[in-house]
This record gives C-alpha cells, structure tokens and sequence, in this order.
C-alpha cells in the first residue's frame, strides 16, 4: 500500500524531488521530522548551505517545549481571553502551555509546577470571581503547598473605581511568593482599558519565564500538540452600530424604577451571540455634566474638548489614583493633603469628578484633563433575546440608574444615557461580551430554574425564547422578583404567554414590597424547596442573575438551607451538595 505524499503539491520542488523526498521522510517518526527541522534550520543559520555542510553547525537535538500553567480566576471572562491569549503566544515562543480555570485548579499539586502565569481579576467589594473562591481560599489557607522552585508572575484584572482595586491579584501575588515561589517579573494591575497593559506584559512575561538557550540550535517542539487544539472559534470584539427599533419603559408610570427594553438592529447580520452572552455598550457622557467641568476647569467654548469628554473619557470615576492625577497635573496643595494624610478613600466615596475639580478649583488644560480621566469603559448587558427568534436583533433590559449623594443628584453614564437621550431611531455602538459559563444546557430534555429578579430576568427571556425555538422538551422554572406586582413585572405578559404556550411551566413571583414584610426570590426558593430538590435531583441546571451584593449570595445561602432541610444534611455536607452543582456546572451564576 503507497503511503499517502508527505509534501503539497504547492512545496518548491519540482515533481522528481518532491517524489524522492517524500520516499526519504515517508518512513521517518514526527521526533525524526522535528530533529531534521531543528537541523536545517541550525544549518542556514550557520551561514548557508554549501560552507556549512562541511562544517555544520552542532545543531542539538530538538527538545521538548517547555512545561507552561497558565491559571485564571475570571468571572465575566477578560481573564479567561487573555489567559487564552498567553496560551497561543506561548505555543509560538515554543512553550508547551496549559491554561487552568481557577475553578478546577489543583491546588496541592500546584507545587509540581515549573513556571506559572496567574491571571485573576477582583469580583464583589474585593473579592476572588465566584468560579475562584475554593482554590483561592486553599491558596490562601494554612494547608497550602510549598511553592519552591515554581517561577511565577501574576496579572491582575480590575478597576480604579473599587476601592479594593485588584484586590485578589495583588493578595495571589504575594502569597505566591510567601509560599516559596520565584516572582519572575512585576504584577501589572489593570484598569478596565486593560488591552495594551494586559498584551505588554504578556510579552514581557513569556521572555522572563522562558528557560535559558542551551548551546546550538534549538526548536522546541510540542509533540502533543494536536493541529487547532486551542483555536477557538471567536466572536467579532469588533464594536458594531446598531440602530434602536424599540425602546419601551417596562415599569409603569407609577413605579419609582425605570427599565427600558431596547431592541437594537444589527447593520449586517447580527453576530454569532448566544443566549447567557452580553453585550457591552459605548455610551455617552451626560452633556450637561460635560459642560459643568468644562465650566469648572475654565475649558468652555473648546469643541474639540467637549466632543472627547462626551464620548471618550470617564468624567464620573473619582478613585485615588484620579486624585492623585491631579495633584500631579495641577501641583494643588490642598488636594495633595488628602493623598498625604490618608484620607483621600474615604474623602472620594460617593463623589465624581465634578466635586474634586469644584472643592480644589485650579485651570486645567485639555490636556490635564486627558491626563486625569481614563478613556470611558463599555457597560455590559445581558441579551435578553435568542437570535433564534428575533433573528438580526438583540434585546436588552436596562435599568436607569438615578441617585443622590453629597446633596448632588447623579446618574449612571450608560443606564440614563439610554433613559433620557436614546429613542427610537438613535445608533449606538455595542460589541459582544461572550460568556461560555453560563450556557443552556446541551440536552434539551435538562429541565433549568431560573433566578432573576430585575434587570437579572433578562439572560432569561432569551434563554426562554430558545428552549421555545428549538422545542427543547426540558422544563423551564423562574423565579421573578422585584418592588410591587403592578408598577414592576417586567415583561408580564410575555410570561403568561410563555406559560400558556408551555415555553415556561412555572413561575414564582417575589413582590419585595407588597406586604408589610419583606419578601424576595430567596423566600419563595426556601418556599419550594421540596419541588427545587426535585428538579435538581432529576439534574436540572441552576441560574442566577442580577445583583451580586446581596441576591446572588442569599439565594446561594436558601439553596444551601433547602438542600440541608429537604434531604436531612447537615451543613457541611449540603455546602457540599451545592458546591458539587458548582464544580459541575450546574450552578452558574451571572452577577454584576
Ligand atoms: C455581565 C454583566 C451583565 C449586566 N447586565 C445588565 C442588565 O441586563 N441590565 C442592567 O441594567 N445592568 C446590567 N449590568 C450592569 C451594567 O453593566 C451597568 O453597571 C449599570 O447599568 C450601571 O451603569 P451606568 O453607566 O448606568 O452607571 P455608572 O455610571 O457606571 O454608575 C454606577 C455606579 O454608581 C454608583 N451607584 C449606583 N447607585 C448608587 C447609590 N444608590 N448610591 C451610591 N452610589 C451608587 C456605584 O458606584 C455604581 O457602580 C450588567 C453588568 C455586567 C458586568
Ligand atoms: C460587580 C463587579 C464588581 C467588581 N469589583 C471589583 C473590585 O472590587 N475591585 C476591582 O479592582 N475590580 C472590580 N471589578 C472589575 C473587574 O475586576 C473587571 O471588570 C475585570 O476586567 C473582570 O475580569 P473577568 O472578566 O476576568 O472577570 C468589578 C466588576 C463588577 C462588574
């Protein structure tokens, strides 16, 4: 039997040196073909081929790639990217890497490890993302490994408007370090514009972990490296226009919430997103907020400037590295004494740029204030559609933001922009934010129980809309929470439909504020707990969206109670029982 030719047809030879050579290599093994790789490439390097085949280069055998662990903690999925990012760099700088989800991190063996990439982004008020908390809290704790002899460095995700900026990089990296192990070069600490940063250090990281060059020529080889093996398929991050077809106030007029559903047209056809996808937003500043800094910085009548602070920068954040921009850019002494006396967190809370530029008044330039402000971040919704049914469309449920505090009344950039200045007919620029851990299951027959109150329903009218589409025979159970049954049930009436036309077989309703007692999603879990466990023990898959302060952890915590109650566990085993759905993906959660 002839063996299939090694060489294309395309390769530069003619036909009688193609056939000769592929009858040569025919026989050879893949560590023969990297050896002669390593070879010839040895050998030009060495000044060509006629001089040097008399005295060929001492080319050394071709060698394993080398051991790489690239560890993320992600919660929305910047870390996961970048991790992935590091994994195909690597590849091509002849590492051989493996990129490791916090989630299913082995922490005892992490000793085994030679060099290790920690990417980790900080959740909640500087807390580990949820996937994260077990293997972090064993790296954190007493019974962790000893980490001689592994070389490390960790990137850390985050954002300047927390105060607890970076929190869980910052702690990894050094307790990585008290645990033995070699920081090979600095932790950088992201901010939410965190491409460049994130892509330079990834660089600088892959030549601080890289072993050192043995003498002669070398290719690293990775012989387990199956072809496309961590080639994703990937949606566009590209930004697209949109334009607004719908834009309806879901609460009533009586209600003292505003959540408008958007309906957004895609130009071209609507990117590849999935139901549990998000979309991020390009929004713009309030103008007339613009016009008080520029006001306050002796700017007003430069357009130029107004145009960049209306669609670039971020002129609500006040963090202490704004403050401390400042004090740099204006040299303001009274300003300096809150960076020096060590008031500046507490003096920043609840307070935006505004007050900082009005309390130390000093005259800034255009560029101070670009110096200052940190370009204007995205914000991510959830897609409350399945492209199954809406088809080029996507749908989100956006909350406006509206509060007071310092006596001032202020409004959040994205929600209020697509409130009060977004209508019908308006553009505006949005990109996909994937979110591959919180996905339908893939057996239609799973039956899934939904937890959403407020804007949290949205991930789940799309998931709604596509067990609809593709007649999944699973059960889908919601559980819908928000202030008062008549001013605030979002999307009511397609619910009653979605129950009549049996796309949902049953929902529980939380109205917090409709009795005299408090009443929220968790309540009713607790409730239905005999029926919960039911589900869950006939391997339904669990979802929890909306707010992570509080919600996210009570229904947690009911869950938790539901399992130790309905099954006679105590506590630890039904923390277990839990954390098993967790570990399985079962459970997943998108909170924000
Ligand atoms: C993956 C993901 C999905 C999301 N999905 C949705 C969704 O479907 N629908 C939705 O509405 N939102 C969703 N969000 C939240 C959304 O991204 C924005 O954070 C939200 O709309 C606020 O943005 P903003 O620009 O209007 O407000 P910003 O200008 O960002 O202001 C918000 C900030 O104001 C401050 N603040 C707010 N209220 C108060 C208060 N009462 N007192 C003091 N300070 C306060 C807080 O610091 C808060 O962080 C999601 C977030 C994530 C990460
Ligand atoms: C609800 C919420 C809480 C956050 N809390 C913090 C925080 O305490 N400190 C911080 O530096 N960043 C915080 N961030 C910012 C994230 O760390 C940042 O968006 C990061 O890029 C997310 O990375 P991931 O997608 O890998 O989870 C928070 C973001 C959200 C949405």
């Amino acid at each position: 039997m002839s063996r299939p030719a090694l060489l294309p047809r395309t390769a530069p030879f003619g036909d009688a040196e193609r056939a000769h050579l592929d009858a040569a290599l025919g026989s050879t093994t893949a560590l023969q073909r990297a050896w002669l790789a390593g070879f010839l490439a040895g050998l030009d390097a060495a000044g060509g081929s006629a001089a040097a085949a008399e005295a060929p280069a001492p080319a050394a055998p071709p060698r394993a790639a080398e051991p790489l662990t690239v560890v993320f903690a992600s919660e929305s999925g910047n870390s996961e990217k970048l991790a992935g990012d590091v994994s195909k760099l690597a590849r091509k700088s002849g590492f051989k890497p493996k990129v490791v989800d916090f989630a299913d991190l082995d922490v005892a063996a992490l000793g085994k490890e030679k060099r290790l990439v920690v990417i980790a982004a900080t959740w909640g008020e500087g807390e580990p993302p949820a996937r994260a908390v077990r293997a972090y809290g064993e790296i954190m704790g007493e019974g962790a490994p000893r980490l001689d002899g592994v070389e490390f460095g960790v990137l850390a995700l985050g954002d300047t408007s927390y105060a607890e900026f970076c929190a869980t990089g910052k702690r990894l990296d050094a307790r990585l370090e008290e645990l033995g192990a070699k920081r090979v070069l600095p932790r950088v600490d992201c901010d939410l514009d965190f491409d460049k940063p994130a892509a330079a250090w990834i660089k600088d990281a892959l030549k601080a972990l890289a072993p050192p060059e043995p003498a002669g020529n070398v290719v690293a080889v990775d012989f387990a490296r199956t072809a496309g093996a961590d080639e994703d398929v990937e949606v566009s991050r590209e930004p697209v226009t949109v334009e607004v077809i719908e834009h309806v106030n879901l609460n009533s007029s009586r209600s003292d919430k505003e959540t408008i559903h958007l309906a957004l047209a895609f130009e071209d056809a609507a990117p590849a997103y999935e139901p549990g996808d998000s979309l991020e937003l390009y929004p713009e500043n309030d103008p007339a907020l613009v016009d008080q800094i520029l006001k306050a910085a002796g700017l007003e009548g430069d357009a130029a400037l107004r145009r960049a602070l209306l669609a670039e920068r971020d002129i609500t954040t006040l963090s202490a590295a704004t403050v401390e921009r400042f004090v740099k850019a204006t040299g303001h002494e009274e300003a300096r004494r809150l960076i020096d006396s060590n008031e500046v967190r507490a003096w920043i809370e609840g307070r935006h740029l505004i007050d900082l530029i009005e309390t130390y008044p000093a005259k800034l330039t255009a560029q101070h204030l670009s110096e200052i402000t940190r370009p204007l971040p995205p914000r991510a919704y959830s897609i409350a559609s399945s492209r199954a049914e809406v088809g080029d469309e996507a749908h989100l449920t956006i909350a406006a933001v509206r509060y007071t505090t310092h006596g001032r009344a202020r409004t959040g950039v994205a929600s209020v922009h697509v409130a009060d200045r977004i209508r019908t007919g308006a553009k505006l620029r949005v990109r996909v934010k994937p979110n591959k851990h919180f996905r339908l299951p893939k057996d239609l027959a799973t039956d899934i129980i939904m937890v959403g109150p407020g804007t949290g329903v949205a991930p789940f009218r799309a998931f709604v809309q596509e067990r609809r589409a593709t007649e999944a025979p699973g059960r889908n159970w919601l559980f819908f929470g928000d202030r008062h049954f008549t001013h605030d049930f979002l999307y009511q009436l397609e619910w009653q439909e979605a129950l009549e036309d049996g796309s949902l077989h049953r929902i529980d309703v939380a109205f917090s504020r409709d009795q005299p007692e408090k009443i929220y999603v968790q309540d009713r879990i607790w409730e239905q707990r005999r029926e919960l466990v039911a589900w869950l023990d006939n391997g339904a898959h669990f979802y929890v969206c909306g707010d992570a302060k509080a919600m996210a952890k009570d229904v947690r915590a009911a869950l938790v109670k539901a399992f130790a109650d309905v099954k006679g566990l105590d506590a630890a085993a039904a923390e277990a029982a839990v954390a098993g759905l967790e570990r399985s993906h079962r459970y997943q959660q998108d909170v924000y």
